[in-house]
């Protein structure tokens, strides 16, 4: 400050001296040229300033723009997948038409009661029964062996067995979805996940981690595709009330989703017995149709208890099996109409048939087997870990994969 002081002074002095500048103090001046420099400093800051916010400007609409073109790319490959969508799916309601036209009542032997006892067991239409076997019907619908055969033979040569050329087979594939379990050992094992248009049945002893698995595929299946999901909302059979809200809320939140919406996505219903549990799917369908949800996965855990309480005994087998057998082609024919997977739970027995290897067997027989698309069999493993193995899939070598059940949801193993 001294310095500056004396400085001053010194100039205001020199400048005094000359005689034809207007009588200004140097201190004057020299503050004004301070003043200026600051001035103008502020204009380059000013300047500077705006010139950074207009660059800003000019990345964000590059960015905009980049965004917007990747969102209409995405608008019309999506508005492609629907058409062919609508159109696989006339051809499959037209072709529906067509065997509906033809009822079940214009087949040699069949009067009006065979043709209900046939519709309530789930034969309503001339596919499901020429794809039948004689057996199958002489044990639901009471018929000789011999009207049996005949029925079948006479739908088999009535019927438009629904040809469909590879190139609509594969733009039916094409839009086949797959819902992640959270576990890539898992979803390697599965190709990518549980398949929509199809039944997926996992069966295993008590605590091997069927109900786990539901629950996790109720939040994955609501991710977007590139994260493993369906974008779909989920409905939730609890035939067991094993259901637990809490446990997909954690579930959701070790995902950074927002728990309260996946919850709202998920349509919970407690089924209390086998009717009841039939029941439900028309009213999935409902729901789909009327009320436009977007159903894309339906979880029934578990497919069998109520069936196997209800009907105890050998007598009451056929009557179990009729229903079961109704009740299968009901939930085959929702996730193929729909194109939404089924996951199923299914209990266990010990088969006395089995002498070497494990025993264990899925309850419910041939009914339940053949539905399936995908059976898959969980146990528990070593230092409490689980192992899925898959059985009886088309598109999938038998093989096996080991996971853990952890706090947040299915994982792999480290
Ligand atoms: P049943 O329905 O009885 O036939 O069995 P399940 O196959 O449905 O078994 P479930 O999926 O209920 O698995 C039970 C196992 O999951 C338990 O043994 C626990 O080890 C595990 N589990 C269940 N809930 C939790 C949880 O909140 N946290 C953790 N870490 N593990 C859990
Ligand atoms: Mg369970």
């Amino acid at each position: 400050m001294k310095l500056l002081k004396s400085f001053t002074w010194k100039k205001q002095k020199s400048i005094e001296e000359i005689p034809k500048y207007p009588k200004i103090s140097c201190k004057t001046l020299f503050t004004f040229l301070f003043y200026d420099l600051k001035f103008k400093k502020v204009i380059f800051m000013v300047e500077k300033t705006i010139l950074v916010e207009k660059k800003k400007e000019m990345k964000e609409e590059i960015v905009d723009k980049k965004l917007l073109e990747k969102a209409s790319q995405k608008l019309e490959e999506k508005r492609d997948e629907k058409v062919i969508v609508l159109k696989v799916e006339e051809k499959v309601e037209e072709k529906k038409q067509l065997n509906k036209e033809i009822s079940i009542e214009e087949l040699p032997g069949v009067g009006a009661a065979t043709a209900e006892k046939l519709r309530e067991a789930g034969f309503d239409s001339m596919l499901s029964i020429a794809v039948a076997s004689p057996g199958e019907l002489t044990e639901i619908a009471g018929l000789t062996e011999a009207t049996a055969r005949k029925i079948i033979n006479t739908a088999r040569h009535k019927m438009d067995m629904g040809f469909v050329s590879g190139n609509e087979l594969l733009e039916k594939r094409r839009n086949i979805g797959k819902i992640s379990t959270s576990s890539k050992a898992f979803d390697a094992l599965l190709m990518g996940g549980i398949e929509t248009n199809g039944i997926t049945e996992v069966y295993g002893e008590f605590g091997s981690s069927k109900t786990q698995i539901g629950h996790q595929l109720a939040v994955n299946a609501q991710l977007p595709k590139e994260q493993g999901g369906v974008e779909g909302m989920v409905c939730y059979i609890d035939s067991e009330g094993t259901a637990r809200p809490e446990r997909i809320k954690s579930m959701a939140e070790s995902l950074k989703l927002d728990p309260i919406k996946i919850l709202n996505n998920i349509k919970f219903i407690r089924a209390f017995n086998s009717d009841h549990q039939m029941l439900i799917i028309n009213k999935i369908e409902d729901l789909i149709k009327n009320e436009k949800l977007p159903i894309k996965l339906v979880v029934v855990d578990s497919l069998m208890s109520h069936f196997r309480s209800e009907y105890v005994g050998r007598g009451t087998l056929s009557d179990r099996q009729q229903k079961l057998n109704k009740h299968m082609h009901d939930l085959l024919k929702l996730a193929e109409t729909y194109n939404l997977a089924v996951y199923l739970t299914n209990q266990v027995m010990a088969n006395p048939a089995i002498f070497f290897g494990d025993p264990t067997t899925p309850v419910g027989g041939n009914i339940v087997a053949h539905a399936s698309s995908v059976r898959i069999y969980v146990r528990k493993g070593k230092k409490g870990t689980r192992v899925a193995r898959v059985i009886d899939a088309p598109h999938i070598p038998d093989s096996e994969c080991a996971f853990r059940i952890t706090e947040e949801g299915i994982r792999d193993i480290e």
